[in-house]
Parts: C-alpha cells; structure tokens; sequence
C-alpha cells in the first residue's frame, strides 16, 4: 500500500475515514469527494476545533490560486466564502463560479456563507458549485428554516444556520438540534474590516449551553488578536477571519499567533 503521505490530501481523508467504517467502494468512486463524504468534513472539524478559517473576500482574487496555496501552506483546514447579493446586504460579491474555482483549486472544506434573500432558491447551485456547508440566514429564508436545513442535509452537505447581531439568539434556538453548526455574526452581515459586536458572546454562550455537544459554534466578524480568545472562552469552535489574516505580509505568522491568543486560559 502507498504511505498515506505520497497521496493528494483528499485521498488521505478518505482512506483515514474508511480505516474508520467508512464504505470501502467509496474509496473507488470519482465521486467520493462529493455525497455523504461532505458530511464527513463536520467531524473533523470538530475534533480539531478551535479552527480559523479564512475569510477569503479579503484574499487577492487576481491570484487566488497563490492565495490558496499560501494558506494550505500556512496549516488552514477549511476555507469560509462569503457569498453577497446587494439585497439582503447591500454590498455584493460572487456567486456559484467562484466556488467552483475554489473547489478547482483545493480540497480544504468550502464553509460557504450565504448573505442573499431566499438562498433555498440556490441550495443546490452552491451544492453543485462544490460547496461542503452551506449557512444561511434565517432573517433571509422565505420558507421555513427548517426544511432549508433539511434540503441542505439531504444534499450530503453540512447545514448552517446565522442569524444578524440585532436578532435575538431566540431565533436559532429552534435549530441547535437540526443544524450542523450555528453560525454567531459578530458583525452586520456585508462587509469585511468591521469591529467586533460582544452581542456575539452572549450568544454563543447561550448556544453552547443548550446545544448538543457535536453542534459546531462558528462566530464571524471583527475576529482578531484582541478578540478571539473571548469567542473560544465563550464557545466557539470556528473562527472565521479575514482582515487579520489578509492584512498581514506572512499568513502562517499571523495565524499562528491567532491560535495562540485563541487558546482558552485555564
Ligand atoms: C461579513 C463576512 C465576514 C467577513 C469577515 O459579512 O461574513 O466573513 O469577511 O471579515 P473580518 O474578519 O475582516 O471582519
Ligand atoms: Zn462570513
């Protein structure tokens, strides 16, 4: 057999997962990068939390193939997208293409966070697009959240809910045993630079205490030095960055010293 270290990244995780009960003919499929194995991705992530993912809307998109490889270089395990409409926020971003060029150019998992009015109308684009999770805001579902959550799940991808810091926590309290992760903005959805809102603590506090232990926490928005360690003490497994990784010459310096003020005094 070939040392797991001569494999692409994507061929290591499945052999890890099927020396784990993971079905073998999986590891023959073209497509076991695509199904099930998505929700595969939610497990390890939650083992391995508290992670930083990188807000790529502040990357460099005239080299987003650097970008990429500049952040797997520096350690990152996922990437988080942030897709923009300019009607449910008022600045916008991209959409499925780009998506489909990251997917193109790494086999990290895409945490794709939906900033648009009605996403249940683009569930399956984003899916197609190569999206792992897919989050959306409950502010912006015109059906119910619930059966978004569960059209999401049925896909294979992890399923995300969010909810603005101005929305009572009460919003996604329905959710915290359907959803794969919550995602807490600490910002107002739109736009990257912002400064952190505490809102975002409470919150994630209250989350913790009455999800389920396998709910992944992701808090989004003004995350920095002087914040993070806050969010990891208040729960949070996933953190999600952009500034103050893309501001910085050295990515892995900079992240490198965020998990380093995220660790959770004891
Ligand atoms: C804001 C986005 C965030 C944003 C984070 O609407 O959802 O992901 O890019 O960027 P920073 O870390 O700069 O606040
Ligand atoms: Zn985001």
């Amino acid at each position: 057999m070939l040392p797991l270290n001569s494999l692409p990244r994507y061929l290591v995780s499945i052999v890890r997962r099927n020396s784990n009960g993971f079905p073998s003919e999986a590891i023959h499929s073209p497509d076991a990068r695509f199904g099930m194995s998505r929700r595969s991705h939610l497990a390890r992530l939650r083992q391995q939390s508290p992670l930083i993912l990188p807000s790529v809307l502040s990357c460099d998109f005239s080299d987003m193939r650097g970008e990429v490889e500049r952040l797997e270089t520096a350690g990152v395990q996922a990437l988080h997208l942030d897709v923009m409409d300019g009607n449910f926020v008022p600045n916008i971003t991209y959409g499925m293409p780009i998506v489909a060029a990251f997917r193109k150019l790494t086999q990290l998992p895409l945490d794709v966070h939906l900033m648009i009015e009605n996403p249940e109308r683009y569930i399956r684009q984003f899916y197609e697009a190569g999206a792992d999770i897919i989050t959306v805001h409950e502010e912006a579902t015109g059906i119910d959240t619930a059966n978004v959550l569960q059209e999401i799940k049925n896909l294979g991808c992890g399923a995300g809910v969010t909810i603005n810091p101005d929305i009572p926590v009460e919003r996604v309290l329905p959710f915290v045993d359907t959803a794969d992760l919550i995602l807490v903005m600490s910002v107002n959805a739109g736009f990257g630079g912002q400064t952190f809102n505490p809102v975002a603590l409470e919150k994630l506090e209250a989350l913790r205490k009455v999800g389920p232990p396998e709910l992944l926490l992701e808090v989004d928005g003004g995350v920095n030095l002087e914040t993070v360690q806050a969010c990891t003490e208040a729960g949070a497994d996933l953190l999600v960055i952009g500034s103050a990784i893309f501001n910085q010459s050295d990515y892995g310096a900079a992240i490198d010293q965020l998990y380093r003020s995220a660790q959770v005094s004891t």
